[in-house]
């Protein structure tokens, strides 16, 4: 393909729609994943040079998959964004094995292997771009967020050494942690945030723009985003 590809896992709504709404808007084909095929075509549609491929990211096999279907299908890859992301809420004491499992497989697991798998795309990509997205979790503590949080932690842990071992092949690594964005998550999650103190989901897709349109000589590993409304530098 000659159009430069972006993947963004969790693109049929929320943040990831809006990151991937934006990477179309800086000219690639951007390619969502998630696991519900009518949702995706709706919003490919939507977004116009977007494909999608249906994936349950719970599954150890999936990143391998969608890999290698997005290598067979557009034989590139310049942008990969780890977005699709699962929480819970409630004391560490109610978490079942099963429910830890999960959260972490999504959130945790997916992006190390979707980034291994990608290796070889993202070496041969003219600029390569991973943009992993954690939260302000993957640095507090939140009480009620025992697994989210740690699922977070360990996301942030991985970037940071990931970004390193990649740097040799000029792949650019960026990690962006949100504090509340107004979405699907944050209603079940945090009820008492006020909805107009919400980051929006364009707050951070304008953050993606930022980082694939200047590759300078300067560049921010982390972007910490919090809430204008809480309490600064915290
Ligand atoms: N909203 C916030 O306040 C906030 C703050 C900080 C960080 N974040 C992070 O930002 C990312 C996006 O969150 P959001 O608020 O946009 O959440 P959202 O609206 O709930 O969207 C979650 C996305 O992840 C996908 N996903 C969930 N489980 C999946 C699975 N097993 N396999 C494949 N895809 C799966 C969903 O697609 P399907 O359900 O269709 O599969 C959906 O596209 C997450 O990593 C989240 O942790 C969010």
């Amino acid at each position: 393909m000659e159009q430069k590809v972006a993947l963004v896992t969790g693109g049929s709504r929320g943040i990831g729609k809006a990151i991937a709404r934006g990477l179309v808007e800086e000219g690639y084909f951007t390619v969502l994943v998630g696991r519900d095929a009518a949702t995706l075509e709706v919003a490919a549609k939507e977004l116009g040079q977007a494909g999608f491929i249906v994936a349950d990211l719970v599954r150890p096999e999936a990143p391998d998959e969608v890999i290698k279907t997005c290598a067979a299908r557009y034989g590139r890859l310049d942008v990969l964004v780890n977005c699709a992301g699962l929480s819970a809420a409630g004391s560490f004491t109610e978490v079942t094995p099963d429910e830890w499992d999960r959260i972490f497989a999504v959130n945790a697991r997916a992006p190390f292997f979707l980034c291994r798998a990608a290796l070889p795309l993202l070496k041969a990509a003219p600029k390569a771009f991973v943009i992993n997205i954690a939260s302000v979790v993957g640095f507090k503590g939140y009480i009620n967020q025992s697994v989210y949080a740690s699922s977070k932690h360990a996301l942030t842990g991985f970037t940071k050494v990931f970004a390193k071992e990649v740097q040799p092949f000029g792949i650019r690594v960026h990690l962006i942690s949100p504090g509340g964005v107004a979405t699907e998550m944050v209603r079940q999650m945090r009820p008492d945030i006020k909805a107009d103190e919400l980051i929006q989901p364009e707050e951070i897709a304008d953050i993606v723009r930022f980082i694939v349109t200047r590759p300078g000589n300067g560049t921010i590993d982390h972007f910490y985003i919090r809430r204008y409304s809480g309490l600064a530098f915290d």
